[in-house]
């Protein structure tokens, strides 16, 4: 076994500029503290190698192993819910993730944090498979950890550092090349929760972290990319300098600790996974929204912070709208105001947009023919009886680019249409009082997708059925019709609906 050695930082490379080794390896490992000391193993005659641990000692010491210099810092859990976990010194090794520390009954359950990110379906020996089992994640003791991957004097290069924040997602692409599911569930999840767990004063350019690094364990680049392209667009909007790694990365990471006997470690990583977070009450039963329990737990905690509690998503929705272009942004409006900390006023618009998106091109999710010229003429006639402070869109997004259409959402007060995926365009909506969703479904028909996402921006929803408006909320139910071309609904109903419920607001 190789004798250790710890220097500081300037005697290590005083000692290199005089070496004779004709080989010489440096891994550096968080080279912000310049007198933190450095390890040495002389692995063999001509081969030095160099690790600068977590050391906080700053003296010249030789000893055999690394006593207050831990390079297996042991794991703590920031914040957890059902299916999002963050944590800090989290490992990796050969597929598995590790949770090294003496106290495991701090962690929660391992079923409630990972599963096996298996597609999910609704039968029995499926639900079987998505549970985890050791090879999915682990909890070892520090001992454990020190003598599977040799920090007892060894070699201290089995470690693997990765630097800076992560986030993994644990999940098939079975539902991450669909833009409501990536960014009204996963991205809206993960911005709440890491928001949330580090938005504890007013100053969010202080407190609140960076993302660097989105791994996605499951899927290929294939597998995350819709057909429209937002979820893209999204994604490089709001995280524009975020490194992407895809299964196959993950799967050489996997393989170059696949001994055992080296190991990744990740000083900060956000778990995400989708069964986990259907194992909560709340996504399991209440919404069936993965990004419920994570805003749960923060609004619970008072971690929301901003008018109305909102602000959250705010860096967000600004970052998208720019790069859509959307020129009220840009001119110190409700959201950039935000992003700078805070929301000063929630003054009602204005003028109010109200914006239809039609689906009467598309085959599925269809109103009668009838029913879409009713609602248009009912609408218009509303709007004109408004004078020119009131403005109606009819959107065929599928004859729009995404940033027309990520514009009008950026400027919309009233969204309406039936139940589908252009409504995932109300995360893109400012956050004023006024702010509605009206989502029409087949009579007697719904589900929560869209209601709870509203909700969880503060507007206010509305469920129509033809020519009733369900108020209170509803359990998901898909009676045939549901998905047909043959959705009725009465115009004049959702024109006084948008009338009455803004008399008083405006
Ligand atoms: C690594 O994981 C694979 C399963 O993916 C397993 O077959 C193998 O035994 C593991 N190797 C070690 C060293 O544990
Ligand atoms: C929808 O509502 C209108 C207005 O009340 C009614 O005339 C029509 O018959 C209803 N359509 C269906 C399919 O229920």
């Amino acid at each position: 076994m190789a004798p250790r050695l710890a220097f500081t930082r300037r005697d290590a490379i005083l000692l290199l500029l005089g070496a004779a080794f004709t080989r010489l390896w440096f891994i550096f490992a968080g080279d912000d503290d310049r007198d933190r000391p450095i390890y040495i193993d002389a692995v063999h005659t001509d081969t030095i190698t160099i690790t600068i641990t977590e050391a906080t000692a700053t003296t010249l010491t030789v000893s055999p192993a690394p006593t207050q210099a831990d390079p297996f810092p042991a794991t703590s859990l920031v914040a957890h819910a059902p299916g999002w976990t963050l944590f800090e010194d989290v490992y990796m090794s050969n597929g598995t993730l590790f949770i090294v520390s003496d106290n495991p009954s701090e962690f929660p359950e391992i079923r409630m944090m990972i599963s096996t990110g298996l597609i999910a379906l609704n039968e029995p020996e499926n639900i079987a498979a998505r549970e985890p089992t050791s090879h999915e994640m682990a909890i070892i003791s520090t001992q454990e950890a020190r003598s599977r991957w040799g920090a007892n004097g060894i070699s201290a290069t089995a470690i693997l550092p990765v630097e800076g924040n992560t986030f993994l997602v644990n999940e098939p692409a079975q539902f991450l090349r669909h833009y409501f599911h990536f960014v009204a569930e996963l991205f809206f999840g993960a911005q709440v929760f890491w928001h949330g767990a580090f938005f504890r004063n007013r100053d969010p350019s202080s407190s609140v972290p960076p993302i660097h690094r989105l791994i996605f364990t499951h899927s290929n680049s294939h597998g995350w990319h819709d057909e429209p392209g937002l979820n893209t667009f999204f994604l490089q909007a709001a995280f524009p300098s975020i490194h992407v790694e895809v299964h196959e990365a993950w799967d050489d990471r996997i393989a170059l600790t696949a001994k055992g006997s080296r190991v990744w470690r990740f000083p900060r990583l956000l778990l995400s996974d989708r069964s986990a977070a259907h194992r909560g009450q709340i996504c399991g039963t209440q919404t069936q929204r993965i990004a419920s329990e994570a805003w749960k737990y923060m609004q619970a905690k008072h971690q929301l912070m901003g008018i109305r509690g909102t602000e959250w998503w705010e860096p967000v929705r600004t970052a998208v709208l720019r790069l859509a272009k959307t020129p009220k942004v840009s001119s110190g409006d409700v959201g950039s105001q935000a992003a700078l900390g805070g929301i000063s006023a929630m003054d009602a618009p204005k003028k109010v947009v109200i914006s239809y998106i039609s689906r009467q091109t598309t085959s599925r999710r269809r109103l009668t023919d009838e029913s879409h010229a009713g609602l248009v003429a009912a609408l218009t006639q509303l709007v004109q009886s408004k004078g020119d402070s009131w403005e109606l869109n009819v959107l065929e997004t599928d004859k729009m680019t995404k940033e027309e259409q990520l514009q009008v959402a950026g400027r919309t007060d009233i969204l309406l249409g039936v139940h589908g995926n252009g409504l995932t365009h109300l995360v893109m909506m400012p956050p004023t009082p006024i702010s509605t969703v009206i989502e029409i479904f087949y009579p007697g028909g719904y589900a929560h997708d869209y209601e709870w996402t509203a909700t969880a921006l503060r507007k206010s929803h509305f469920a129509i059925w033809n020519d009733s408006v369900q108020t209170a909320q509803q359990l998901p139910t898909y009676p045939e019709g549901f998905h047909g071309s043959q959705i009725p609904v009465d115009g004049p109903t959702v024109a006084r609906l948008i009338d009455h419920h803004l008399a008083g607001r405006l």
